[in-house]
């Protein structure tokens, strides 16, 4: 009996693992609205177009679920698809006590937000989004509204000087021009007006029926209400917020008042960004693809989040995508108009792996030389061909051509072509991180370009070039 549940067990966690690690290309759409309903506010507008060309963020989801080194927060959700692992897994009850009780221990003395704000700057990284409280109800910054948080006196870390975790990044990261986003889950699964003691919880939902308790309900809207609004207040300039938890929606079921918290979160923070993540309508301002991009560019802002390991939590396990692979991510992604949102899951002592840093610093390396056609750029037809994939300038006064590879130094032919309908008119076509003069000329509508038999055999550059063709 006791080796059929191991078995079992092990066949549950690795299909966990399949789920959280399915970084492919889908249509995506599942994970979108189908419904884009565009802001209005020109306020909103202009840091929607401002962060569009931020292109490259720095995700991170971060709380004393840490130290197990556990799916975020799923653990204590009785999803069916959900598997508690260790010593407390065999009781719901024995394992949410334990769980809840982690903050007593959660102390990351290795915290240094100027570390990772270096490492991700130096990556072309332009904004971060911070999980401030994920569903499990923990907070990682100073609320009043609960003692579930990073700064009561039962967490051994709330002694440090630094404690207010949230505030210290996005202070950290704002000094260095991020632009800065606050995740917030709407659902808590601490608080009793979402999950009440008086019954047992059966999914991710209230356990309670909110038409028969309407104040309790009440209550987890202004609780709600106010801790975003103590993010809107008191961290300084924010630029999105970034709601998960898409099942408290409108429709008869645990609607928040979004209406209510956007206004308030806008008459605070002119322009924010709200992402009321895969709830369509008017809070939605971008869509979220996770784990997943699009096969083609969609017709609204749109940002992939995506962990660069196969879990949003540190796990030291963990197997980080190689920097070939997320390299070519973020090409075909910006080539689509997207945005990459590159998750990195700090440990519970606070810092992250090295191969974390070794990630970025290959990205930088290659971001040197590449990124002016990431940062600012916009997606240009035909967006991509085979292994080429197109971005241009805002004004359309240059356009690059990404060769990916499929190794880690690139192997040029002698000829490459280019189905660029621009620049109209061209006036010089390089290869960046290069100084070689390219000869060009156009052949049946494409831009054929021969390359140096020198560059052939060694170009000397990494995971793809970048063909720069000037108007
Ligand atoms: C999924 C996960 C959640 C995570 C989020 C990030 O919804 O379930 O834990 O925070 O993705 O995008």
């Amino acid at each position: 009996m006791k080796k059929t549940i191991v078995a079992c067990s092990v066949l549950f966690a690795a299909m966990l693992t399949v789920k959280q690690a399915t970084a492919q290309e889908t249509d995506g759409l599942h994970h979108m609205s189908k419904e884009y309903v565009a802001p209005t506010d020109p306020l909103v507008i202009k840091k929607l177009d401002k962060w569009q060309d931020q292109r490259f963020g720095l995700f991170m989801h971060w709380g004393p679920y840490t130290l197990w080194e556990e799916v975020e927060s799923w653990s204590i959700c009785p999803d069916d698809w959900v598997v508690r692992k260790g010593p407390y897994s065999a009781d719901y009850n024995v394992y949410r006590e334990a769980y809840e009780k982690l903050p007593n221990e959660f102390n990351p003395v290795d915290f240094n937000p100027e570390k990772w704000a270096k490492a991700a700057k130096n990556a072309g990284m332009n904004y971060v989004v911070f999980t401030t409280k994920h569903h499990d109800g923990f907070c990682m910054f100073d609320t009043k509204q609960t003692d579930y948080k990073i700064t009561a006196p039962n967490v051994p870390f709330s002694k440090n000087p630094k404690a207010n975790i949230a505030r210290e990044i996005f202070d950290t990261f704002r000094k260095d021009s991020f632009m800065i986003g606050a995740y917030f889950s709407k659902p808590d699964w601490h608080s009793q007006d979402f999950w009440w003691k008086y019954y047992p919880v059966m999914g991710r939902n209230t356990n309670y029926n909110i038409k028969m308790y309407p104040e309790k309900w009440a209550a987890f809207k202004e609780y709600t209400y106010r801790q975003i609004e103590e993010l809107m207040t008191n961290y300084g300039t924010i630029d999105i917020l970034w709601l998960d938890g898409g099942w408290v929606r409108p429709g008869g079921k645990q609607e928040i008042d979004m209406p209510k918290i956007a206004a308030m979160g806008r008459k605070n923070q002119p322009g924010l960004i709200v992402v009321d993540r895969e709830v369509p309508g008017e809070f939605e301002n971008y869509a979220t693809p996770e784990q997943t991009l699009p096969e083609k560019p969609l017709p609204y802002p749109w940002e992939t989040c995506m962990s660069m390991g196969d879990s949003w939590t540190y796990t030291h396990t963990d197997q980080m995508k190689s920097s070939l692979k997320l390299v070519t991510l973020l090409v075909k992604i910006v080539s689509r108009g997207g945005n990459f949102l590159l998750n990195i899951g700090p440990s519970a002592k606070g810092d992250w792996t090295p191969q974390a840093y070794e990630r970025l610093a290959d990205i930088g390396a290659w971001m040197k030389i590449n990124g002016e056609g990431i940062h600012a750029s916009r997606p240009v037809a035909p967006y991509s061909d085979n292994n080429v994939f197109y971005t241009q300038r805002k004004d359309s006064s240059a356009t690059y051509a990404f060769f990916t590879s499929d190794s880690d130094a690139v192997k040029l032919p002698e000829t490459v072509a280019f189905a660029i309908e621009k620049p109209a008119k061209i006036k010089r076509v390089t290869l960046l991180g290069t100084k070689a003069k390219l000869s060009w000329k156009l052949n049946n509508g494409k831009l054929e370009i021969k390359i140096p038999k020198n560059l052939q055999q060694q170009s000397g550059l990494k995971y793809a070039a970048t063909f720069k063709v000037e108007a």
